[in-house]
């Protein structure tokens, strides 16, 4: 990935995640399917990147093998420059739980919990010391502009507000990476664009690095980096050196 290699010397040099040649066949023999093949890339330390492509070219599943939910057929993931596949589960596990946040589509909330208690519970499902829970969730929630409304439930909020609130309890540990699969496609423009202003703020001001998944046009003008997968391969690899936000 040329491109990125060149932006990544120009900026902080770091490499987060890396992988080289992923490739994912679900099920065996003639009933395989291919979901991923040759699949090579450099995720710059605090960057933002788009991974676009078709319904069922590959990103989610992309996504699942870089964050370490799945492990690929073939090929190596390192983050910060460590292998992580084929590393136990229960390491895996820990790495999620400290390094990477998730978010997705669907927010995922908990109705019957206010917006702090679903970031609250969310740090302590993660297995966080019980104490500093409180600072941190309010500090995740004051980053993405929901302080104020932390008592509200799920429901009393817009889709871009619960949006926002699952973004603090995917942040609330600090993690360095924040994976996001699709996290606008249940919201108009404008509340997607402010969901994308919370990410640049996180990206610009905490250093954190974030991947997500789009099928948006107008989103590719708004990150750093676009990736683009067409039946499980990447076709093409795209930096902006000047992001509208
Ligand atoms: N667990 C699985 N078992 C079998 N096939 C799978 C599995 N998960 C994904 N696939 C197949 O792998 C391909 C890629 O799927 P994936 O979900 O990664 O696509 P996507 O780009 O995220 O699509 P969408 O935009 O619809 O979310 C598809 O052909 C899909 O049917
Ligand atoms: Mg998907």
């Amino acid at each position: 990935m040329p491109a990125m290699q060149a932006e990544q010397t120009e900026t902080s040099g770091e490499t987060l995640l890396k992988a080289t040649d992923i490739k994912r066949v679900f099920g065996k023999g003639n009933a395989g399917v291919t979901a991923l093949s040759d699949i090579r890339l450099d995720i710059p330390a605090g960057s933002m990147v788009a991974l676009k492509g078709r319904s069922g070219s590959g990103k989610t599943t992309l996504l699942n093998i870089l964050c370490a939910l799945d492990e690929p057929t073939e090929g190596q993931v390192f983050f910060r420059g460590k292998e992580i596949t084929g590393l136990p589960a229960k390491e895996r596990n820990a790495l999620r739980r400290k390094e990477i946040g998730l978010v997705f589509q669907s927010f995922g909330l908990i109705p019957l919990m206010s917006a702090y208690e679903n970031v609250e519970f969310g740090l302590r499902i993660a297995g966080a010391p019980v104490k500093g829970n409180r600072e941190a969730a309010e500090r995740a929630l004051e980053r993405v502009g929901m302080r104020e409304r932390m008592k509200h439930r799920p429901m009393e909020l817009s889709g871009g507000e619960q949006q926002r609130v699952a973004i603090a309890r995917a942040i609330a540990h600090e993690p360095a990476l924040l994976i996001a699969d699709e996290p606008t496609a249940e919201l108009d423009s404008r509340m997607g664009l402010q969901v994308m202003r919370v990410f640049r703020d996180l990206v610009n001001r905490s250093g954190m690095t974030i991947l997500l998944t789009t099928h948006d046009p107008g989103i590719m003008e708004l990150v750093d980096h676009v990736i683009a997968l067409e039946d499980g391969k990447i076709v093409s690899e795209t930096t902006n050196h000047k992001p509208l936000i």
